[in-house]
């Protein structure tokens, strides 16, 4: 469906008191929890994995939308899994060979399996993981470069949503990177649903009133 899911990137939280900023954020409104799993081989920074999403599940029902900034998403599905993560969304740039594969196994682990492109890929490359026999529930076009929060937004990805939207007019289409109050409307108009951010809504005095601002932008 095309319901609009705001997810605080959690990679702008303090990560020494995870549970406790996940709680915050979901008294906030936020829908989901986006975790950010980055280890320096597709990106050049390092965050957390699966010993972290297992310890955060142990303490929140949240759905834990996982993005894996990873070169290798295969060997991660298992531990996620196990772990409790929600969502699993690898890079096509790095799945060409083995998505029909990678999917398969998300699907196996529970999680619901999704897409991510960045600013340089064509939209065409996810067509046939939308369009399989066994397919990704979300795509994830990347609005700035993938490896660090507080990025601006690059509205030229906005032409990708678009196209995105027309062709499927049900999905689940997430952005991340550059999102709050005044990018959000070009996103939410060119047909986005699941809004990510971080620095606007960790760095906001009030971060629920950016959530629903969002969510609005979204629902209008
Ligand atoms: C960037 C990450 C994003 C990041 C977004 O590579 O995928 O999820 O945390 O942060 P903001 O909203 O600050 O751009
Ligand atoms: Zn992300």
């Amino acid at each position: 469906g095309v319901e609009a899911k705001i997810a605080p990137s959690m990679l702008s939280s303090d990560f020494a008191n995870l549970a406790s900023e996940a709680d915050r954020m979901l008294k906030c409104g936020a829908d989901w929890l986006h975790m950010d799993i980055m280890v320096r081989h597709f990106v050049p920074n390092l965050t957390i994995g699966a010993p972290v999403i297992q310890s955060l599940r142990k303490h929140s029902k949240a759905y834990l939308d996982c993005h894996l900034m990873v070169t290798n998403p295969l060997d991660y599905v298992e531990p996620l899994g196990k772990a409790g993560a929600s969502g699993f969304t690898f890079h096509v740039e790095v799945s060409k060979e083995n998505w029909q594969e990678v999917v398969q196994n998300i699907k196996s682990k529970g999680m619901r399996p999704g897409v991510a492109l960045k600013p340089g890929t064509p939209i065409e490359e996810v067509y046939p993981l939308v369009e399989g026999e066994n397919p990704v529930e979300m795509v994830l076009v990347m609005t700035v470069e993938p490896g660090f929060g507080g990025q601006k937004f690059m509205p030229e990805t906005m032409d990708k949503v678009r196209v995105l939207r027309k062709k499927y007019p049900s999905l689940d289409i997430e952005v991340d990177g550059g999102l709050g109050p005044s990018t959000i409307d070009a996103a939410a108009s060119a047909g986005a649903n699941c809004i990510v951010a971080g620095s606007s809504v960790f760095g906001a005095p009030k971060p629920a009133e950016v959530i629903s601002l969002m969510k609005k932008s979204v629902e209008k």
